[in-house]
Formats: C-alpha cells, structure tokens, sequence
C-alpha cells in the first residue's frame, strides 16, 4: 500500500481528506501535535518550532500532503500573525530539511495554499494562476508557503498547491460563523456587499486534492474554486433564504465591521473573482457549481 502522510490531518479538511483516502486503498498516517487529537490513523508528534519528529515518521512516504495551519479565523495582533505565517511555512521547511536529512524522496509533495494569494482586493479582474502574489499580508503568507511547497522539486517531487477559496461545510469552517448572525434574524450584507466571495463544496475540495495524489500530469498552482461568481450581498441573502429567513437589516458599515475586526476584516470587506478553468481544463468536475447547491447539500 502506498503511505501518504498528512499534516493538518484533523481540520476540518483533513479529517474528510484522510478518511476517503484510507477508501480509496492508501496506507494514511498523520503528524499531530498532541497525541490526544482524535485521529483514525497511525500518528507521529512533530513540533515544528522545537525541530521534532518522532522516529520513522517519514519512512516510506509516497506522497505528503501538508495542511496545517493556525486558523485565520482569530484576531490578527502582530504575534498571531506570525503563528499563521510560521505554522505553514517554517512547518513546510522542516519536513523539508528531514526528507533531506534522511533522504526521503516522495513522489509529490500537495500543499493548501489559499485564495488568499492574490490579495484581499475587490476587483473586477478574474485571477488566473498566472497573477502575481498580493503584497498584503495573506499574499505575502501564502507567496512563502507556496514557495517552501516548491523547494521540495529539488527532492525530485512533484509540487501541487491548492489555492483554496472558502470552504463551505455542513460542519464547522466559515459558515458556521457566517450563519450565526442570520439565524438569529440579525443577517445583513458587510459594507458595500459588492466585494467577491470565492466559496467551494467540501467534497469538491476534497476531490481536487484526490485528483492531485492520482493524476501525475497535475503540477504546479491550482485555483480550487467553484465556478459560479458570487458577490458577499447575494452569498448573504442566498444563505439566509437556504436557512428560511429573510434579510431586512441595512448593509453593516465598513468602518463599524473595521474597528471590530481590525485588520482582519478584509477577509469579510474585500473579495474577487477566481477562475476555475485551469482545474477544469485538467480534468475535474465541479459537483457543486452554484451555491445553490453546494448550500442545499450542507445545509
Ligand atoms: N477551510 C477553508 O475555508 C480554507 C480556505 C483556504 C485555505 N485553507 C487552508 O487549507 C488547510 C486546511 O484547512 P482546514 O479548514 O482543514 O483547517 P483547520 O480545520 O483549521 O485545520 C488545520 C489543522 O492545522 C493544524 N494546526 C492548527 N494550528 C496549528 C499551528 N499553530 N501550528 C501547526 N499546525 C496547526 C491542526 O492540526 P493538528 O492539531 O492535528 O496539528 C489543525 O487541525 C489550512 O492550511 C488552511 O489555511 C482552508
């Protein structure tokens, strides 16, 4: 059987992750950082920041796919930021430095990478996987974490990064936050509502990475995004009608969501459109094209 090993195996994409790999036949272990994280499969401590990993954790790993990462989800004060950033890019160099220090050649190294790599504007450009990197602080992080994932070229692997848009899940991630206001009647579109809002099904995520551990032609930077353009004041209204209530409220001022959020409120004030063609011209089907129906399945 063939070991692919997982960081980040018990987030929200994880868990499905490993779980349909184990169905389709793969031998799947997990690197955690505390052994009481529940976990199905056979798993390693590692502890990035204090250089460890437990023995034999990377023996016989054919493929590695590397999702940790602290959530972004949480106020961004200058030491969080940091938590974010080192959590998937000096994580991802260490494994780097132990597949070379024991001389482990994978045949891929997958990596998350996010929406987040283009910036958090509003445009009206369509970003291709050719844009370059934002300057803010998401694209910044997500320039480096894709830039150690491609370091791993020189172990002989082949390098997917996964440009991750919103993934919206019956459990847990940002819809659970997202529905929170509107199921207590208090839902309403932030700021001008018109930014963007990239969203994709779990299961069609979940299959994009499958598609990268099997189709060895998938190389290089992927938008995972669904194909339907949604801006946040449709997302909002949509997901209100799907939950059986109604928006009534006025749109949430910018600078009120700004002096709550900080920084972090371009996550829910800024947005753009991502293209999907590269992935669907590489073979994948979105299950899940409209929100419609990724909302009716979640829900
Ligand atoms: N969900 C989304 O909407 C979305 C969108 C864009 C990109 N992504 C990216 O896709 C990846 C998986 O997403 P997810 O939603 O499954 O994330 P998640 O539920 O937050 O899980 C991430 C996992 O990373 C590990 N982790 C958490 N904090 C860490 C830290 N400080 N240092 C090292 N590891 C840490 C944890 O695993 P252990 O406790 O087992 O170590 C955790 O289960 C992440 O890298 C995320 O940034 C997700």
């Amino acid at each position: 059987m063939k070991k692919i090993l997982l960081s980040g195996a018990t987030g929200m994409v994880g868990r499905k992750l490993s779980r349909k790999l184990y169905e389709r036949g793969y031998q799947v272990e997990v690197l955690v950082r505390h052994k009481k994280e529940k976990t199905d499969f056979k798993s390693y401590l590692w502890d990035y920041k204090a250089r460890f990993l437990e023995a034999d954790a990377l023996d016989n790993t054919y493929i590695f796919i590397h999702l940790a990462g602290a959530t972004i989800s949480k106020r961004w004060t200058d030491s969080y930021k940091k938590e974010i950033y080192s959590s998937r890019v000096d994580s991802a160099q260490f494994i780097f430095d132990e597949m070379k220090n024991h001389q482990i050649h994978p045949e891929a190294f997958i990596s998350a990478s996010a929406s987040g790599y283009y910036g958090q504007v509003t445009s009206e450009h369509i970003f291709t996987e050719t844009d370059k990197p934002g300057k803010d602080f998401l694209g910044t992080v997500c320039e480096a974490w894709e830039k150690k994932a491609f370091q791993f070229k020189e172990l002989g692997s082949r390098v997917v990064c996964i440009r991750t848009a919103t993934v919206l899940s019956g459990k847990g991630g940002a819809l659970e936050t997202l529905r929170k206001p509107i199921d207590m009647g208090l839902g309403a579109p932030l700021g001008t509502g018109k930014q963007y809002f990239p969203w994709i099904h779990e299961d069609d995520l979940v299959n994009i990475y499958l598609k990268a551990v099997e189709d060895a032609s998938m190389e290089g930077s992927y938008n995972a995004s669904a194909p339907e353009y949604i801006n946040n004041e449709v997302f909002t209204k949509k997901l209100a009608a799907h939950l059986g209530k109604t928006i009534f409220l006025p749109n949430i001022p910018q600078l009120f969501i700004k002096a709550i959020l900080g920084e972090m409120s371009l996550l829910a004030l800024q947005g753009s459109r991502l293209s999907s063609e590269k992935i669907e011209k590489a073979g994948f089907n979105f299950a899940y094209k409209t929100l419609d129906s990724a909302l009716a399945d979640v829900l």
